[in-house]
């Protein structure tokens, strides 16, 4: 059984995340969401809700599951008996720090391997961050986020 483990902050699930996620899900036949607990960032959404919002959005994608993970990817990988990471690369911008993270966790262990799917074109310019500002200030970020993250996000920035 090929699994894959897609991680990430997903703080919150964006459209360019969740067409990776489609897109991966035909090439293994277990594709995990790996949410990154990350104590030293303070996220707007808590894991749970990350995860949540996650299941939601991929209700509709048969082999995907939505796990957290603390520590290093690779002991989350032997975990879950996953080989493969996959990335979204947006810009040549993204490409050295997931090159020195590919890089990392085949020192760390070499039966994994990375794989980098480009994202596609309508998405490229798109992250949490980004989105998370908008939001926060009133702007418009439909279609950017799955429906459900929108309603959760006005909610959080008391917009809704
Ligand atoms: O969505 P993000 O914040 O860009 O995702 C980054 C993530 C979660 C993929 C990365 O920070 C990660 O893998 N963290 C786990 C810690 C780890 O394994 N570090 C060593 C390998 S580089």
């Amino acid at each position: 059984m090929r699994i894959c483990v897609y991680p990430g902050s997903f703080d919150p699930i964006t459209n360019g995340h969740l067409d990776i996620i489609e897109r991966a899900s035909y090439l293994f036949d277990k594709l995990i969401v790996g949410v990154l607990i990350n104590t030293s960032k303070s996220p707007l959404f808590t894991v749970e809700e990350r995860i949540n919002l996650i299941k939601e959005s991929c209700s509709h994608i048969k082999n995907v599951e939505v796990d957290s993970f603390e520590g290093l990817l690779i002991d989350f990988m032997k975990k879950k008996k996953a080989t493969t990471i996959i990335k979204g690369l947006r810009a040549v911008s993204d490409f050295e720090y997931e090159f020195q993270m590919a890089l990392m966790n085949r020192k760390l262990s070499s039966e994994i391997e990375t794989i980098f799917m480009m994202t596609n074109s309508k998405y490229s310019y798109l992250s949490s961050s980004l989105v998370k500002e908008v939001a926060r200030f009133g702007g418009c970020v439909k279609g950017l986020i799955p429906g459900k993250v929108e309603n959760e996000i006005k909610r959080k920035y008391n917009r809704g």
